[in-house]
C-alpha cells in the first residue's frame, strides 16, 4: 500500500484551497491559485500547521452556515437555510437536482458571497480570510476544478508543490488508480478519471476540512469503494468531510449526519439511521391462507396500523410498527390456529424518508 493515504495520515494541515470553476459570478481562478491563495506563503500560516486536525479540539463548529440566501437573477437558489458541521465528522447533504447543494458549498468554499445570512468556516470567513483558510481546505468541485490543458500527473505535483507537508503523489495516483494518466491532458481523461484526479488534487495538502461535491458521481464501483475508503480514513484522522451526494446508500454508510436540503431551505436533519427511524414507520410482510379477516385483524392491531392483502394470501401491515405490532399479529395469527410465512420487517430506508420528505416528481 502507498504511504500517507493508506497510513491514515490526513490529519496534518497544511493545504490550500484546490478548487475553482468557472460560471457567473464565481470566481474562475485555476486550482490553488485564486487571488488570495495563488500568493499564499507555502507554509501555512495558521498556528496549527503541520500539526494534528484542530478541528476535533477546538469544540467548535467547523462549518456554520446561517440564515444563507443566495439568488440567481429570480431563482432563490439557497432560501434562509441555516446547519452547522461538528469538527472531524462526515456530513452529507442530500437534495433533488437544483436544490442548492452546489451554490452553498461554493459559497462555503469562498466562491460565493452570500447575499444575505453568515457562513463561516473553521471560525473563517471563506471570503475575507481566503488565504488563511485556502491553507487548510480542501475543495473537489462538482464540476471541473483544473486546468483542462494541463497534464494530470503535473497538476497533481504543482499543487502538491503549493503545500508545505503534501502527501505522496505517487501513492495517491497509485491509490486512486491513475497511473497510466499521468501524461494524459485533464480534458482527455474520462468522466470518472477527471473525478478521481479532483479528488486527489482535494486531498494531496492534507486538508483538516474537505468539501467534496458529488465525489462519486459517475465513478465505477470499483473507484467508489477506494473513495469511500478514503473518506473513512480522512474521518478515523479527524479531518472534517462535507459531501454531497445523490446516492442514499453513499449517506447512510459513510455520513455522521445528513442535512436533506429541498428548494433551498433544510427539509430535516439528523443520522442517517435517525433520519430513517422518524416515525417508526416500518412495514411488516407476511403470507398465509388467503382471505384472513382484516377488519378483525386490524382491530387487534395498536392504533394507526393499516393492514392490506395486495395478492391473494400476501400481507402487508403498514403504520407504527413497534414492538407491540409483532406481538400483537402473531398472537391473532397463533389465536386463527396460523402459522405465518415469510414474516419480515422492512425498516425503511434513507431513501424511503429522502422520498417522503421531497416527493417523487422530477424537479425542472
Ligand atoms: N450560475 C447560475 N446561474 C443561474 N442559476 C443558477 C446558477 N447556478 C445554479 N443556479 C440555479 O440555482 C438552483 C440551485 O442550483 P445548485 O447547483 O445549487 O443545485 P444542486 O442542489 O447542487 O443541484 P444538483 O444536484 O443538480 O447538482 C437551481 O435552480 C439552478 O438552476
Ligand atoms: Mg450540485
Amino acid at each position: 500500500m502507498p504511504d500517507a493515504v493508506g497510513d491514515h495520515v490526513f490529519g496534518t494541515a497544511s493545504g490550500t484551497a484546490s478548487g475553482t470553476a468557472s460560471g457567473d459570478g464565481f470566481d474562475a481562478l485555476p486550482p490553488g491559485c485564486s487571488a488570495d491563495v495563488a500568493d499564499a506563503p507555502m507554509t501555512s500560516p495558521v498556528p496549527n500547521a503541520g500539526g494534528g486536525p484542530v478541528g476535533r479540539t477546538t469544540g467548535d463548529a467547523a462549518v456554520v452556515v446561517d440564515d444563507l440566501v443566495m439568488t440567481y437573477g429570480d431563482v432563490l437558489a439557497v432560501d434562509r437555510l441555516s446547519f452547522e458541521v461538528a469538527p472531524g465528522t462526515v456530513t452529507a447533504i442530500l437534495g433533488p437536482n437544483g436544490a442548492g447543494k452546489t451554490t452553498t458549498v461554493e459559497t462555503c468554499e469562498g466562491y460565493r458571497a452570500p447575499q444575505a445570512g453568515r457562513v463561516r468556516v473553521l471560525g473563517l470567513d471563506p471570503r475575507r480570510d481566503r488565504r488563511r483558510l485556502g491553507a487548510r481546505v480542501g475543495v473537489m468541485l462538482q464540476d471541473g476544478g483544473a486546468w483542462t490543458g494541463a497534464r494530470a500527473g503535473e497538476m497533481l505535483r504543482h499543487m502538491a508543490a503549493l503545500h508545505a507537508h503534501p502527501l505522496s503523489v505517487d501513492g495517491l495516483i497509485e491509490r486512486l488508480g491513475l497511473g497510466s494518466c499521468g501524461r494524459t491532458t485533464y480534458r482527455r481523461l474520462s468522466g470518472g478519471q477527471q473525478r478521481r484526479l479532483s479528488l486527489a488534487m482535494a486531498l494531496v495538502g492534507r486538508p483538516e476540512l474537505v468539501f467534496l461535491d458529488e465525489p462519486t458521481a459517475g465513478l465505477d464501483p470499483q473507484a467508489r469503494h477506494v473513495t469511500w475508503e478514503l473518506i473513512g480514513e480522512l474521518r478515523t484522522a479527524g479531518v472534517t468531510v462535507v459531501l454531497t451526494t445523490h446516492y442514499m446508500d453513499e449517506a447512510e454508510r459513510l455520513a455522521d449526519q445528513v442535512h436533506v436540503i429541498d428548494r433551498g431551505r433544510l427539509a430535516a436533519s439528523g443520522s442517517p439511521a435517525g433520519l430513517a427511524a422518524r416515525g417508526a414507520e416500518n412495514t411488516i410482510r407476511f403470507r398465509a391462507r388467503p382471505a384472513l379477516d382484516l377488519t378483525a385483524l386490524t382491530a387487534a392491531l395498536p392504533e394507526g396500523s393499516a393492514v392490506v392483502e395486495p395478492t391473494p394470501g400476501s400481507y402487508v401491515v403498514t403504520g407504527k410498527v413497534v414492538p407491540e405490532t409483532l406481538a400483537t399479529l402473531t398472537a391473532w395469527c397463533a389465536g386463527q390456529g396460523l402459522l405465518p410465512e415469510s414474516l419480515h420487517v422492512e425498516r425503511r430506508s434513507l431513501e424511503d424518508v429522502f422520498l417522503e420528505l421531497t416527493g417523487r416528481e422530477l424537479r425542472p
